[in-house]
């Protein structure tokens, strides 16, 4: 029998059993609900005016975070409180919330398109960083845009409402407990189905039964399918209510990493190999979208400049896939075959990644180049792993995006490498042999030969910021 979706919107029950399982949270807010507070800008996820806030029970107690409602389905509410800037005003007791009344303060609104995104953006920082810095503040809005008022008076707003009392979203977390579910969500409108298993062999039976099924994870990717290419997608199965999948453990000296995990919450464990991974990280997207996105539905796409690639392959990293079978595990380069296909036999989903720990005799870098340095997609994304014996280098791994069709290690390049010293002679030869790994395309993003001088640059760059330890090249502001 199908079930109903039930959350809490802005403090209320509420109960869905008619409306298609890929309608959008931005869909249901302005059209059934008529708050249309929430605006759409862009639809992609780009422009951040869609910005609500959802609270999620995690050990017991809500976990608030910001979402771009434009990409979210709806049913991915279940079992959880969706939080609207129409509520800011009853939480706040009648009156502007801080943030509303120092926006008006310093006129960080002029047309007004974008600031329920802004506010709701600021209100879920303040919310999880009570006292933030001038670039937690920064970094929380690069996914919003304004068109209007340079941001300025929008970062003097976010700067005085941090100051200011605060005014805290719910913690009680009563009635959320009384919507978990401990069993298989099904809901089916017109033959259009989502299924949200609780466990990992769940999944497997239900991937397994369900051959031409989706699989949907953090919807960064999935949700555009619908709103920008309007693909009918009949068969959804949502991993992201399956405990199991969530789990980062450290285990033997590895980090596994389950696939349901977002970048947001697999950021600290990541960021911690090396300072220019954590500059990457902050890069991957907006603050909203990394609450979404996940490691595996990063993985799983199989796109050529997904960031996470180079960084984890050049460490070494291992890919879990399971199905009803059982479970294999492979590396994590060899699951991108050709652009568009992966090693994904049928039947089989990600369940998690597996991270060696960086040894003391590694050095290691990542760099992303693209035209923004916030919110951009990378023209070339670099990484760099050497396991050193003295000025020896004993192996190599390396790894770019946007070079090739599919992320791919510069075998060539590694090769030259190993045995020998580290020294700028070497370094200038080996950066001659990327032109052997790789042809790299010309689109929008950047040329061929920009994305080849590129990359033998970024390998001379790590040679300078590892061979002359403490230095730490800019480069036309680009990455930090
Ligand atoms: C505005 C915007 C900015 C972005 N910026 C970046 C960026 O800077 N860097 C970057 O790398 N990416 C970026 N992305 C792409 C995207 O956010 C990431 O790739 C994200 O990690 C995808 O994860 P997801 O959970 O949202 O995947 P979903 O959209 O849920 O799924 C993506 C694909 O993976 C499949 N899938 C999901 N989970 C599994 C699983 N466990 N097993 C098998 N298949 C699975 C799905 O079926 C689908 O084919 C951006 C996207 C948007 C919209
Ligand atoms: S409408 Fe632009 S991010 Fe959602
Ligand atoms: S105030 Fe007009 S877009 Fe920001």
């Amino acid at each position: 029998m199908a079930d109903t979706i039930r959350f809490i919107l802005n403090g209320k029950l509420r109960e869905v059993a008619d409306l298609s399982p890929t309608t959008t949270v931005l869909q249901y807010l302005r059209t059934v609900e008529h708050l249309t507070g929430t605006k759409e800008g862009c639809a992609e996820g780009d422009c951040g005016a869609c910005t609500v806030i959802v609270g999620t029970l995690a050990n017991g107690a809500i976990r608030y975070h910001t979402v771009n409602s434009c990409i979210m389905f709806l049913p991915v509410l279940d079992g959880k409180h969706l939080i609207t800037v129409e509520y800011l005003k009853v939480l706040a007791g009648g009156s502007l919330h801080p943030v509303q009344q120092a926006m008006v303060d310093c006129h960080g609104s002029q047309c007004g398109f974008c600031t329920p995104g802004f506010v709701m953006s600021l209100v879920g920082l303040l919310e999880n960083t009570p006292v933030p810095s001038k670039e937690d503040i920064q970094d929380s809005l690069a996914g919003n845009l304004c068109r209007c008022t340079g941001y300025r008076p929008i970062l003097d707003a976010a700067s005085i409402a941090a100051r200011k009392g605060k005014v805290h979203l719910p913690s009680d977390a009563q009635l959320l407990r009384s919507l978990q579910r401990d069993a298989l969500l099904t809901y089916e409108v017109q033959g259009q189905k989502y299924f949200a298993p609780r466990t990992a062999d769940e999944l497997a039976g239900l991937v397994t039964e369900n051959p031409e099924a989706i699989l949907l994870a953090g919807g960064t990717d999935v949700g555009l399918w619908v709103t920008k290419q309007h693909k009918l997608l009949m068969t959804l199965i949502y991993t992201g209510a399956i405990a199991e999948l969530h789990e980062i453990n450290e285990t033997d000296g590895n980090l596994e990493i389950g696939a349901a995990v977002s970048y947001t919450q697999a950021f600290e464990k990541l960021a911690a190999y090396d300072e220019s991974m954590e500059v990457l990280l902050q890069r991957f997207a907006s603050t909203q979208i990394r609450n979404s996105g996940t490691v595996g539905g990063n993985i799983a796409n199989g796109s050529p400049i997904g960031d996470g690639m180079p960084p984890l392959i050049a460490l070494g990293a291992k890919l879990v896939l399971r199905s009803a079978a059982g479970v294999r595990m492979i590396a994590l380069e060899d699951y991108f075959i050709s652009y568009g296909k992966q090693d994904r036999m049928p039947g089989e989903f990600i369940e998690k990644i597996i991270v060696p720990g960086k040894a003391a005799n590694v050095l290691f870098k990542t760099y992303k180049l693209s035209k923004r340095f916030d919110q951009d997609i990378s023209a070339v994304c670099s990484a760099f792993a050497l396991t050193m014996d003295g000025k020896t280098i004993k192996s190599a791994r390396i790894a770019f995006g946007g070079m090739a069709a599919t992320p791919k290690r510069a075998l060539n390049v590694e090769k030259y490498l190993t045995g020998r010293q580290w020294t700028d002679e070497t370094v200038r030869e080996a950066m001659q042999f990327l032109a052997q790994d790789y042809t790299p395309i010309k689109d929008m993003r950047a040329s061929a030969e920009y994305r080849m001088v590129s990359a033998q640059n970024l390998l001379y760059r790590f040679y300078i910021e590892t061979s002359e330890p403490g230095t730490k090249l800019r480069i036309y502001g680009n990455d930090g």
